[in-house]
């Protein structure tokens, strides 16, 4: 079984994952690069090894990022990492679903399907309510179809074992959930159409 760490770093390395994960994965930090306010106080959800907090940093140095990670050794790979790049985020270890004391914020960001991940889906939402004045939610979305699917998750190492409905069911991992439209639709924010997915911008 792949270690869950092994499995997250893979989701950053863009040259080995499909184009249009790669396109998507830029285009989320473009649309946030244009819409945060200046010095905005940003959560990310789902931290993982910090590249793309880095990444947000590097186009927007004025804002001001906590990440929340539930894997302890991710949270440690994180913070060596921004401290190698000189730049200054403050990596928490904890669970959305349960976080631990936090101040609020002004965006919590949960990018990259992360929210597929997590199987207490409304838990998640709700407790990113409570956090922040507004919640942008990211998630993969029809176009990443069977066939990406297949090709994404083998290139960060993950074999699918079977696929229901929207649910990839992984051999010795998590299930990871697509996204409908309409269920996007149903948590009342205004959608943005990325290359695989929606970018669903929910004021609170
Ligand atoms: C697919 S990765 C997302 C990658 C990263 N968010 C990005 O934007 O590239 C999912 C990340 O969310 C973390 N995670 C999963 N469940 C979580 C939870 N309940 N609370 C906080 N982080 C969680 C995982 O450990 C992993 O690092």
């Amino acid at each position: 079984m792949p270690s869950l760490k092994d499995v997250y770093v893979n989701c950053d390395v863009l040259e080995n994952i499909p184009k249009p994960n790669r396109d998507n994965w830029l285009k989320e930090i473009d649309l946030l690069r244009l819409m945060l306010p200046k010095n905005a106080r940003v959560l990310q959800v789902g931290s993982m090894d910090g590249a793309r907090a880095i990444r947000l940093l590097e186009v927007r140095p004025d804002l001001k990022i906590t990440g929340l990670e539930i894997e302890a050794s991710l949270v440690e790979l994180a913070k060596q990492k921004i401290a190698i790049a000189g730049l200054c985020v403050n990596f928490i270890h904890g669970d959305i679903t349960n976080p631990p004391a936090l101040p609020h914020f002004d965006y919590v960001i949960c990018l990259n399907n992360t929210l597929g991940y997590i199987p207490e889906q409304d838990k998640s939402i709700a407790k990113m309510k409570e956090l922040g004045k507004v919640i942008i939610i990211s998630v993969y979305g029809e176009e990443f179809d069977n066939g990406l699917a297949q090709e994404y998750f083998k290139s960060i190492n993950l074999k699918i074992n079977c696929i229901k409905n929207d649910s990839f069911i992984m051999e010795d991992f998590t299930a990871i959930k697509r996204y409908s439209k309409k269920e996007v639709e149903s948590w009342g924010g205004k959608i943005i159409k990325t290359p695989v997915g929606y970018f669903s911008i929910i004021p609170n």
